[in-house]
This record gives C-alpha cells, sequence and structure tokens, in this order.
C-alpha cells in the first residue's frame, strides 16, 4: 500500500483497515512515513497484510504510549507464537528465549546476562578497538567502497565470533554467511536453519565433553537444573538467538551512523569535538531514529479493547517500535536527528522482559565507531550514489558508497 487516504477508514468495529505487510521490500525506503501516516489517523489497526507464511490479518499499534504498555504486559501480549512480524514456522525455527514467556524466558536469559553486562563488556574494548581498526584500514585500502558491507556488516559478526564465541576465523565465513541468509526470507530460513542448527549443536557438545562451562556456549552447553530442565534443544535454540540476534540489528544501527557522517560533515565533525556524553547521547538518538528492528510481533492471551478496537484471543499483535519512536507526543520534531537530543527513552531495543540483551554491546559498537569514523581525515558519500533500504526483521541501508581516508 501506499500512504493510507481517510477513505479507508471503517465505520465498523475494526476503525481504521490497512493493507500493510511489515516486510514488503517495495516499501523499504517509504516505511517511516508509511507507519506514521497510519499512527496519525488511528492508534490501532487492523491490517489485512500477512503475518506469517499462510496467515493474515493483524493488530498494529503505532504510538509511544500504547506500543510501550503493550511491550510490558507479557501475560496479556505473549511471545510464546513468536516475536517477529513477519512470523517463521516455529516447528522449524524458534528464537530462543525471545519466543518464551516468563518464567522460562526469565531463566534461560539469566544464565548468559552476565557476558552482556558492563564489566564483561569491558574486557572486550580493546578487542572491539582492534577490530575497527583493521575494519578500517582494510576499507581505506579498498576506498571507494561499499561501507555497509566492509563495516558495517563484518564488524558486529567479527566481534561475535571472534571475541564471545572463541572461534576458528575460518568456521566465521561459514557461519556469517548462513546468519545472513536466514535474515533474508523466510525460505531461506526454512533451508538454512538446520545448518546453523547442526553447527550450534556440536559447538555445544564440544563444550560438554570437555566439561568446559566458563565461556559463553559453556555456560549454555551446561545451562539448567532439576526445577529448570533444559532440553538439548533449547541449548541450541538459546545460542542460535545470541548468534543471530545481534548481527543484522547492529549493522543497521552502525548504518544510521555511517550514513549521517557520510552525507552531513558538520555532524562528523560535532562528533569529533563531543564529549564521552554528549556521544553516549548521540548514540540514543541514532537509534531512536533509525530504529533497526522496527516491529515485533505478539499474540493476544485474552480479549480486551484498545482504543475502541475489540482484540480478540488468539489474535496477532505487531508493536512498531520505529512509529513510536517518531510519535511527535513524545519526540518533539521527530524526523530530524538531532544528535543533542535526550532520546535515553526510545523503543529501539524494546521494553519490559524481552528488552534487548545485546543493548549495551551494540552501543559500545556505536560509540566506538563514532569515535573511529570522526577522526579520519575524508570520510564521504561516493557522488551521486543511490541509498536503499532493505526490509526485514532488520531495517537498513543495502549499501553504502564511501570514499576514506586516515
Ligand atoms: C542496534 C542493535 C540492536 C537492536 C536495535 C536490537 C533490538 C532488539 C529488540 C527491539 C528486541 C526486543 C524484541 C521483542 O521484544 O520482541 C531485542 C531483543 C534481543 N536482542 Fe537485540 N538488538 C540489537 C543488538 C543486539 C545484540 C548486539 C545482541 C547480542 C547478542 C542482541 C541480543 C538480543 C537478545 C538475546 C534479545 C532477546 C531478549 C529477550 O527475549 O529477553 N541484540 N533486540
Amino acid at each position: 500500500m501506499g500512504v493510507p487516504m481517510p477513505s479507508e477508514v471503517k465505520s465498523s468495529e475494526r476503525q481504521f483497515e490497512v493493507q500493510w505487510d511489515p516486510h514488503d521490500p517495495a516499501e523499504a525506503n517509504t516505511y517511516p512515513e508509511v507507519v506514521a501516516a497510519i499512527r496519525e489517523q488511528c492508534p490501532v489497526t487492523w491490517s489485512t497484510g500477512r503475518w506469517s507464511v499462510h496467515d493474515s490479518g493483524f493488530w498494529l499499534m503505532t504510538r509511544y504510549k500504547d506500543v510501550r504498555a503493550a511491550g510490558l504486559d507479557w501475560k496479556l501480549y505473549s511471545s510464546a507464537g513468536g516475536a517477529a512480524p513477519l512470523q517463521f514456522d516455529l516447528e522449524v525455527f524458534r528464537n530462543g528465549f525471545l519466543e518464551t514467556d516468563p518464567p522460562l524466558h526469565t531463566k534461560m536469559r539469566e544464565a548468559v546476562t552476565p557476558f552482556f553486562l558492563a564489566p564483561a563488556l569491558e574486557q572486550h574494548e580493546d578487542g572491539i578497538r582492534k577490530i575497527i581498526d583493521e575494519l578500517i584500514d582494510e576499507a581505506v585500502a579498498a576506498s571507494p567502497v561499499d561501507f555497509v558491507e566492509t563495516y558495517a556488516l563484518s564488524l558486529p559478526s567479527r566481534i561475535f565470533f571472534e571475541l564471545f564465541l572463541h572461534e576458528d576465523p575460518e568456521e566465521i565465513r561459514f557461519t556469517i554467511d548462513i546468519v545472513r541468509g536466514l535474515l533474508k526470507d523466510m525460505a531461506s530460513a526454512a533451508e538454512l536453519a538446520p545448518k546453523l542448527q547442526a553447527w550450534c549443536a556440536v559447538a555445544i557438545q564440544k563444550r560438554k565433553d570437555r566439561g568446559e562451562r566458563d565461556d559463553m556456549v559453556g555456560v549454555i552447553a551446561h545451562m539448567g537444573s532439576d526445577d529448570f530442565p533444559v532440553t538439548d534443544e533449547m541449548r541450541i535454540e538459546t545460542l542460535m538467538l545470541l548468534i543471530m540476534a545481534g548481527m543484522e540489528t547492529t549493522a543497521n544501527g552502525l548504518g544510521a551512523v555511517i550514513h549521517t557522517f557520510a552525507t552531513n560533515p558538520d555532524a562528523r565533525r560535532e562528533m569529533a569535538n563531543a564529549t564521552p556524553d554528549q556521544i553516549t547521547k548521540a548514540v540514543d538518538e541514532f537509534l531512536r531514529f533509525s530504529s533497526p528492528v522496527p516491529a515485533a510481533g505478539r499474540t493476544l492471551t485474552e480479549d480486551t479493547v484498545v482504543h475502541g478496537c475489540p482484540m480478540k484471543k488468539g489474535e496477532r499483535v505487531t508493536l512498531n517500535w520505529l512509529s513510536a519512536n517518531h510519535d511527535p507526543e513524545v519526540f518533539p520534531n521527530p524526523d530530524v536527528l538531532d544528535l543533542s537530543r535526550n532520546a535515553s527513552q526510545h523503543l529501539a531495543f524494546g521494553v519490559g522482559y524481552h528488552k534487548c540483551l545485546g543493548m549495551h554491546l551494540a552501543k559500545r559498537e556505536m560509540r566506538l565507531t563514532i569515535e573511529a569514523l570522526s577522526k579520519l581525515r575524508v570520510f564521504e558519500l561516493v557522488p551521486g550514489a543511490e541509498i536503499n533500504y532493505r526490509n526485514g526483521p532488520a531495517r537498513g541501508l543495502m549499501s553504502l558508497p564511501v570514499i576514506c581516508a586516515r
């Protein structure tokens, strides 16, 4: 659909109806405008678009207040039926604890949480800086270069595989291709999921055989107790979630930074002279503005009524983080990227029990990237380059041809 017209307002129970498909590639570039138009006309909308291969018809929430309230109410808005806006087959592939509810969710999450908190991340700071430097060296040597492919997509995967999983670099190439394919479309997901499952099973088994419990995979391999029984399938799903959740998501957050820097020299200069607090603030604004994970899916566990819309048990609801992050009631002039804005209440990482586990890692990667790129002598978009977006569970730049020099 394009921007919905007032004539699409219904007088029936479903007050406002649109045909909106969350992953429509044709709408990747205009996604923010389309959801803004829906938000302005009706806070809760019925979309006749698809939410899985077989199913269509779902509620779409777009205003900050409603999206936040629903995200916090996990009992009513359950993640156990899947948390993707366009849901893949949970029999083939379940996104670990992201697609479960408490208490099971929380026990599994707690087991791996320490690896994503400040003390653990502090130890990776030098390693992250080293990878950033290497990738910038590669980009400078290859300039003009696609900075999305060379940098934004490579950084999160190298950090995760090298620093968190301690895996052989040769293994990295093979698994990264799988992860990218999995995020591309549902057909790829069905085909590639077993390959990543098999890879995770071997990594877990290795830790079990050696009795290794110290690193993240070792903790996953040994998690569980009598009152918290864990199957091998749950272990594999947990590792798959951790591998996949931070790749394209972070790449798209980095994409917002590199796009701004390549097209707005003043913003890059401003960041070169910024204090650490100002950079932290800017990271939140980049996240709010770009909202790299635009939406999440939930399933209603009871009938409810929101803004007069009668929502039924079992129906699907999409919480649109991107739209909420552009709600003018909370963020004045929401479509302006203002690096001095206090945007810390954004919902780019979700809210409540499922709030992003990797948020501090992602923010660190963005902060260190801002620091490194603002020191470059040259960082400019190749003149005439076209900017296009990809849609999917994560939305971001397809490519960004850049001229760069140290
Ligand atoms: C800019 C980068 C990132 C963004 C925008 C992002 C966004 C999100 C969002 C919106 C959710 C909540 C989904 C829901 O409620 O259904 C989430 C959950 C999650 N994210 Fe991230 N994420 C990012 C990076 C990362 C990284 C680096 C990791 C590290 C592995 C990660 C791991 C996770 C995990 C494990 C969950 C599930 C949490 C739970 O269910 O308790 N994310 N993320």
